[in-house]
């Protein structure tokens, strides 16, 4: 089993999932390099109850140049691949933003965006990035207007302090984690996230089939006999939707 053990209730995820954060768009990033394999992730996804998707291609000018043009390109193909198969699944566009001291420019002009039509900005960080610097862009960001997601969580080894973590959402970030977090290092730390109702988001950060991320309805099922539907419905449905219409 994913998680390795098998879950109890409820037998099957709601369809309705919503999912912030994939590299599904092909061509652009380090995630689906083809058409086809664009096409299969949707399949998947769509399989796993997932009505939501917002295609989130890496915006890290150090590793990836960005290609506006092929970015739109492929988001068309995904749109007419959409509506032709699955007209019930609706799609969204940003970026995944790994946060440099030019993001806010970068932001202003453009070349980079939030999740959909929302203010929320889906923020990566180096993961020996320090909870100061973590601190300082969250607060940048909010300063204009924009609401950081903090993208997976657990991947950074300098944010282990609760009070830390807490002092980000006070300031008003929001937290995303992956699926694969309840298998990580931390998962005692994020189980007691999840937990305290801490956590906004989980996503699976999904590249392609091979790296074998826990998919969202796996993921979705494990939460909902660990910590209760409430909860599982909360991070994979209710809170995404309230961030996609953070406006
Ligand atoms: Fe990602």
């Amino acid at each position: 089993m994913l998680f390795g053990k098998k879950p109890k209730a409820p037998a099957e995820a709601p369809v309705g999932l919503v999912d912030l954060h994939c590299h599904i768009l092909a061509g652009v990033d380090d995630g689906a390099h083809s058409d086809e394999q664009m096409f299969d992730l949707i399949r998947l996804e769509y399989s796993c109850g997932v009505r939501h998707l917002c295609f989130t291609p890496h915006f890290n000018p150090a590793l990836f140049e960005p290609k506006p043009d092929k970015i739109a390109e492929s988001y068309a193909k995904a749109r007419a691949f959409v509506q032709t198969n699955f007209e019930d699944m609706n799609l969204y566009l940003g970026n995944e933003v790994f946060m440099r001291p030019d993001t806010v420019e970068r932001l202003r002009d453009k070349s980079c965006k939030p999740l959909g039509d929302s203010r929320v900005v889906l923020s990566e960080f180096h993961p020996t990035t320090s909870y100061s610097e973590i601190r300082m862009q969250t607060v940048k960001l909010l300063s204009i207007g924009r609401t950081p997601l903090i993208a997976h969580i657990e991947r950074y080894d300098k944010l282990n302090d609760i009070d830390e973590i807490y002092e980000l959402k006070s300031l008003g970030a929001k937290l995303q984690i992956n699926t694969e977090a309840f298998l990580s290092q931390k998962k005692k730390l994020i189980s007691k996230l999840v937990e305290q109702g801490a956590i906004d988001v989980v996503a699976d950060d999904r590249h392609s089939r091979e790296r074998g991320e826990p998919d969202l309805k796996a993921s979705y099922i494990y939460v909902a006999e660990k910590f209760g539907e409430a909860a599982a419905n909360a991070l994979f449905i209710r809170r995404p939707l309230n961030i996609l219409n953070m406006i």
